[in-house]
């Protein structure tokens, strides 16, 4: 049923897209175009990979973690060859981007998955500056090291940084711990309140995780636990914390940090040593900017943020929120000298916290305040144990598309009545979120505490078929998503 409507076209190994439907050639028409084209390969394959004194088997593309970031300016025309050279099939969906429907990378919603030996030529304009990655969109595969960075830079921006450096968060289990396909099978077979706990799972009911009750308070703002899989590393840019990632700067300058979170289970409280972070973007899209200590950053998210770099060598960590694994970390050096820190857990870690009221959109990024045509509902919860995790009572699958004509303002209310939190994601669009003005920030995927309803508006400017779904790459798979459809 999630077929109807738009029409899936059959899209042969190599074969150039054909004639997208009217709607979507009509929305891809009215994207600006700055006339140039970005040209890429992209391979997904088996490799082995050093992640610093410690070498793994696993998938990646190019053989790199994360791979080459994708950089462009809007405007631009990405043409991505994706060339399929794992033993199952893959595609690539390119995160945050409100790009044309048919190139949006959601097998048998959008295009037919790419099988083995096969490649498939992506093409689309990117309409929006801001900090995207890209990932697979097939099975637990993003959670293997099939994924990167997508940059659009805004040749209007004012120059309010000196350097940039991207940092990508990862939970790291293939090669090492069991297989993502494991994971998920098992998950299919216990639930996600007991995998990998051991004894720790059926205390808590299933689904629940390690931590007890799970609920939110200022200290432990996402529940005792965010998820079930443990973790026996996470890494900054696919490095361990033995052999960290190393940002060099100047000191006194402002540097720009693009962070993204592509764990596939696990959201990180971040904070440099010795900094404050300047919060300028929320997925892509800027903000007033907030200074606080720390954040915390879901699945799928991603924030872009300032810090004015001190003199010397500085930690720059991630900790997985309530999950006693160890710490992803990378360092940031401004001078030659200096030893590295040795504490890497900085008191920044426990201070001030990013809080979603806090922030709202510039006046370029805000949202013209509308009543909105249309309110959804969408209530998340967890079935049978962790084993099924449901949007609206159904899987995926199980649904009709929720209904949305072009043009109209929607509004999604997010009902999270379960005790884990979900970073929820929409595809092909930005959501408005109400802030503490009238101005609500930007954002394509939010993360819901536990028991929390949120409700953001987006507009139905691009259409085709759109899922939306729970970023926790396990939650998805066991039900949590859904599809949202207008031509
Ligand atoms: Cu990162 Cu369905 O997306
Ligand atoms: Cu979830």
């Amino acid at each position: 049923a999630v077929g109807a409507g738009l029409g899936i076209r059959r899209v042969l190994a190599g074969e150039p897209v054909g004639p997208a439907d009217p709607a979507v050639a009509a929305a891809e028409a009215r994207r600006p175009s700055s006339g140039r084209t970005i040209d890429r390969v992209l391979r997904a394959r088996p490799t082995t990979v050093d992640l610093g004194g410690r070498e793994v088997a696993t998938w990646t593309y190019d053989g790199l973690l994360p791979a080459e970031p994708l950089r462009a300016s809007v405007g631009d025309l990405m043409r991505v060859r994706l060339v399929n050279d794992l033993p199952q099939p893959t595609t690539i969906h390119w995160h945050g981007l409100a790009l044309r429907n048919d190139m949006d990378g959601v097998p048998d919603l959008t295009m037919p998955a790419v099988a083995p030996g096969a490649r498939f030529d992506y093409a689309f304009t990117v309409a929006h500056p801001g900090t995207y990655w890209f990932h697979p969109h097939v099975g637990p595969q993003l959670d293997t090291g099939l994924y990167a960075p997508l940059i659009v830079d805004d040749p209007a921006e004012p120059g309010r940084y000196d350097d940039e450096a991207v940092l990508v968060f990862d939970d790291w289990t293939d090669g090492w711990g069991d297989s993502p396909d494991v994971i998920l099978a098992r998950a299919r077979r216990d639930g996600m309140g007991s995998m990998g706990m051991g004894d720790m799972g059926d205390m808590n009911g299933g689904g629940m995780g390690s931590g007890g009750m799970g609920m939110p308070t200022a200290a432990d703002p996402l529940g005792s636990d965010t998820g079930d899989v443990r973790y026996p590393a996470h890494l900054v840019n696919g490095r361990l914390p033995a052999a960290p990632h190393v940002i060099t700067a100047r000191p006194g300058q402002r540097l720009r940090l693009r962070l993204i979170n592509a764990g596939a289970d696990t959201a990180y409280r971040f904070a440099v040593g010795g900094h404050r972070l300047s919060v300028t973007h929320t997925d892509g899209f800027p903000v007033e900017p907030v200074t606080v200590d720390t954040l915390i950053i879901g699945m799928g998210e991603r924030y872009d943020v300032v810090v004015t770099t001190g003199d010397g060598v500085f930690p720059v960590v991630a900790v997985p929120e309530g999950k006693p694994d160890p710490a992803a970390f990378a360092l940031l050096r401004t001078a030659s000298s200096a030893r590295p820190p040795a504490d890497i857990r900085p008191p920044e870690l426990t201070r001030q916290r990013l809080e979603y009221p806090m922030l709202q959109a510039t006046p370029a990024a805000a949202v013209t305040a509308r009543t909105p045509d249309r309110e959804l509902a969408v209530t998340l919860s967890m079935a049978d144990g962790g084993r099924r995790w449901l949007i609206n009572g159904k899987a995926y699958g199980q649904h009709d598309p929720l209904p949305v004509r072009s043009g109209e303002r929607v509004r999604l209310v997010i009902d999270n009545r379960s005790m884990m939190f979900h970073p929820l994601h929409l595809h092909g669009h930005t959501f408005s979120v109400a802030g503490t003005s009238g101005r609500g920030f930007r954002k394509d995927t939010i993360n819901v505490l536990p028991m929390q309803r949120v409700s953001v508006d987006f507009d139905a400017d691009n259409p085709g078929q759109w899922l939306s779904h729970c970023h926790n790459i396990y939650h998805g798979e066991l039900g949590m998503m859904t599809v949202l459809s207008y031509r």
